[in-house]
């Protein structure tokens, strides 16, 4: 391993870095003099963070300076004060673990000349205006245009000049060694212990990835930018000092982070049909994200689920291929900003290349039988429309296509992708991906991969078989040094591009938007477009006079529920996971004095009252454990709430029934005893936009993302493809008179 020689260093810095330093030398993790890396102390402050490994727990003990770099561009410059608000915002959203940040730790250590630049300097050195760091982008509603003040030339798009010069620049001084570190993608929670960090600076890694289970102690914003940034400064005080790509599944909101706001799942965006509204909220995860550093998620999900057994149907926008590109497109700007560069947007990354909503069954990882003709038709127009909107990388799927494993797909990988889209980005593999593919060894997966087109490797755990079997095949002359030095180009551009080099760190400033109330604004609206209504025989709206509502069923009060899979952990789990407002809290702050709620979780006692509003639907699920063969009613819905619900029916009282839902289910018999069906997908934690649909504060304009189908025999039931009706067609969707 060699350092970048001074020379090379300064020439790189020629395209200015945001944090006023001149070359990735100085862009953090550097030593003593000038330094601005935070560093670790040893202290007894109470909330010293870990390093992130769920089962190793926190490293009590050791609090975590704030890094100067991520302040850099904080329009206040006084980022002493930065950071204590950071820690003042994180004791008020973290239940229990009171965190602080003692004012030594800050960054007052902070030497001028390295990098204490002012806004005027930043500005000056990149191009990068207050537009991209205060204002529009720190409330993170704007639709995007912050980061339009950031042109190619300041910071590179991929397929600028600037960004692939450097990243040409620093390959030809990298090791094999350091390269294949750049293709390794390795899960933090899978290296536990407390030197977990050491694998970083041990193998030269060029991304880790915080997998579905992935926590932090406490699993707090704070927690994850200490967390990240320790990460990080071991990347940048080793090897070739190429800041990490921080990855994680961000699919509805910075949703591992507790205190984050939770957004809809894309079936919920999908209703909407509002590609404006969609990349403020991919905007404003992109704001929550930065916050703690990391700087690439893993969507959006530009599926087309054409059949709803599969568990991730909810991750896709819809069955629609034209409404999912669009959709897709709205998502990759809002996250990434127009020109990619902007400090508090994040790479985004289409997923799962190619034909994962066409699996036979809707089985997760299936088989995807299809003629080209129709593959292209249906599953590749969302992945273009995000190259075209500068997607910065890609997944591939664990979908095989007429028998082929799409990790090993050279044609669709290199020949489509690379060639005929001109994706420029990475291509990344999935979880373990290639050692799931079928035939030979280990070290034949690697190659076969490697050749077809995957350019970084989510390992996630076994990086060093992972690595020694691409040296090996290197030095054997298996695989070219070519197809290295395109893949670790690749890495570099977007790794430049996003102005990773320039601001490593966690952006603490940002910190306070986490779960603010603008960014909670933002999510009710989404909510609320969300809604459909599926049928009304006069129950909705809600009267503000109604005098007795009984809201039945355990989901109206519950947050995890609402939130479904992918929020905190893997699964999603049920319970007060996350701050929010439950359906049943809508319900209560909206009503007056003339209203009594009267919440009766299993529809007993309820004779009498106005109406009652039933909120039932699935269990969390994701991936992989999400595929029901069976999507009727009895199979889906848990006893309890199904028995609650009958009670609610027999009771009397007109029934509104709000279904949680990842997908349609099939309610063609119980639908007859219910007055109102509204189905509100999975909304996340702003329960009052399903109120405002409820009382028609917002009539519902919410339009079906799916065709919902009569039967679960007759599903798959697609628009457009022969076989039996819906029971509601693609698109539909009441409103009030
Ligand atoms: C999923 C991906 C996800 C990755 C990392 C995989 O199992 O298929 O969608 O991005 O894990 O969590
Ligand atoms: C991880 C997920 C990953 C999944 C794949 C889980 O343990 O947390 O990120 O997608 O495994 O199997």
């Amino acid at each position: 391993m060699r350092r970048l020689s001074i020379g090379l260093g300064s020439w790189l810095g020629l395209v200015g870095c945001a944090d006023g330093t001149s070359n990735p030398d100085d862009a953090g993790g550097r030593d003593a003099s000038g330094s601005t890396a935070p560093t670790e102390e040893s202290t007894s402050t109470t909330g010293g963070v870990g390093d992130g490994v769920s089962t190793g727990g926190g490293e009590g003990g050791s609090t975590f300076v704030a890094p100067a770099t991520s302040m850099g561009d904080a329009s206040t410059g006084d980022v002493e004060i930065v950071g204590s608000e950071a820690s003042t915002a994180e004791a008020q959203t973290s239940s229990g673990d009171v965190i602080t940040v003692p004012a030594s730790t800050g960054v007052a250590e902070e030497d001028e000349s390295s990098s204490g630049a002012t806004s005027t300097d930043l500005e000056a050195s990149t191009g990068i205006g207050t537009e991209s760091t205060s204002g529009e982008a720190s409330d993170g509603v704007s639709s995007g245009e912050a980061s339009d003040g950031v042109s190619s030339e300041d910071t590179g798009s991929v397929d600028g000049p600037s960004a692939r010069a450097r990243a040409e620049a620093l390959l030809a001084e990298l090791t094999l060694a350091e390269k294949i570190g750049q293709m390794t993608l390795v899960a933090i929670e899978t290296i536990g212990g407390d030197g977990a960090v050491r694998v970083v600076s041990s193998r030269c890694l060029g991304g880790v990835l915080g997998g579905g289970d992935a926590r932090q102690n406490p699993n707090t914003a704070l927690g994850w930018a200490d967390h990240h940034d320790r990460w990080q400064q071991e990347a940048l005080s080793s090897c070739a000092r190429i800041p990490l790509l921080y990855g994680v599944d961000a699919v509805h909101g910075n949703n591992k982070v507790e205190g984050a706001v939770i957004f809809p799942h894309n079936i919920g965006l999908g209703a909407t049909r509002n590609p404006a509204l969609v990349e403020r909220v991919a905007n404003v995860t992109a704001v929550e994200l930065a916050a703690t550093g990391v700087r690439w998620t893993f969507s959006p999900a530009v599926s087309v689920p054409r059949d709803e057994h599969w568990g991730r149907t909810y991750e896709g926008f819809s069955e629609d291929t034209a409404l999912t590109a669009d959709l897709s497109e709205a998502a990759v700007v809002g996250l990434q900003g127009r020109v990619p560069g902007a400090l508090d947007r994040v790479a985004a990354c289409a997923k799962h290349y190619l034909g994962d909503g066409g699996t036979n069954g809707g089985v997760d990882r299936g088989e995807t039988v299809l003629d080209e003709a129709t593959l292209r038709a249906i599953h590749l127009p969302p992945f273009e429309r995000a190259i075209e909107a500068g997607v910065l990388t890609v997944m591939a799927s664990f979908n095989t296509w007429n028998g082929v494993g799409s990790h090993e797909h050279r044609y669709l990988l290199t020949d489509v992708l690379k060639g005929e889209l001109g994706f420029q980005g990475i291509v990344t593999s999935d979880w373990g991906a290639i050692d799931a593919l079928p035939g030979g060894t280990y070290a034949d997966r690697v190659r076969r991969a490697i050749d077809a087109g995957i350019d970084m490797v989510m390992v996630p755990q076994f990086y060093d078989r992972f690595i020694d079997a691409l040296t090996g095949l290197v030095e054997r002359g298996d695989v070219s040094m070519a197809r290295i030095d395109d893949a670790v180009t690749r890495i570099l551009t977007v790794k430049f591009a996003m102005g990773l080099f320039d601001a490593p760190y966690a952006r603490r400033d940002l910190l306070p938007e986490i779960g603010s109330a603008a960014h909670r604004e933002v999510a009710r609206q989404a909510v609320r477009e969300s809604m459909v209504l599926l049928k009304n025989e006069g129950a909705l709206p809600l009267s503000d006079d109604a005098g007795r509502i009984a809201v039945v069923g355990t989901k109206a009060a519950e947050i995890g529920s609402q939130c479904g899979g992918w929020t905190l952990s893997w699964q999603g789990s049920a319970g007060d996971i996350t701050p929010g407002t439950t359906i049943l809290e809508g319900i209560e702050a909206r009503t007056g004095a003339n209203t009594v709620v009267q919440y009766s979780p299993d529809g007993r006692d309820i004779v009498g009252a106005d109406v009652a509003v039933v909120v039932v639907g699935e269990n969390p699920y994701a991936e992989w454990l999400g595929d029901r063969t069976d999507l009727s009613w009895s199979a889906i819905v848990p006893l309890a709430d199904r028995e609650a619900a009958t009670r609610a029916v027999d009771s009397g009282v007109p029934v509104v029934l709000v279904l949680i839902s990842g997908r349609p289910l099939v309610l063609t018999e119980p639908l007859a005893g219910w007055n109102a069906l509204l189905a509100a997908w999975l909304p996340g934690t702003e329960g009052s936009g399903v109120v405002d649909v409820l009382f028609g504060d917002h009539p519902p304009s919410g339009r079906l993302p799916h065709s919902w189908p009569a039967a679960t025999a007759d599903i798959p039931v697609n628009a457009g493809e022969a076989g039996p009706d819906p029971l509601f067609p693609l698109g539909f969707g009441l409103t009030y008179p």
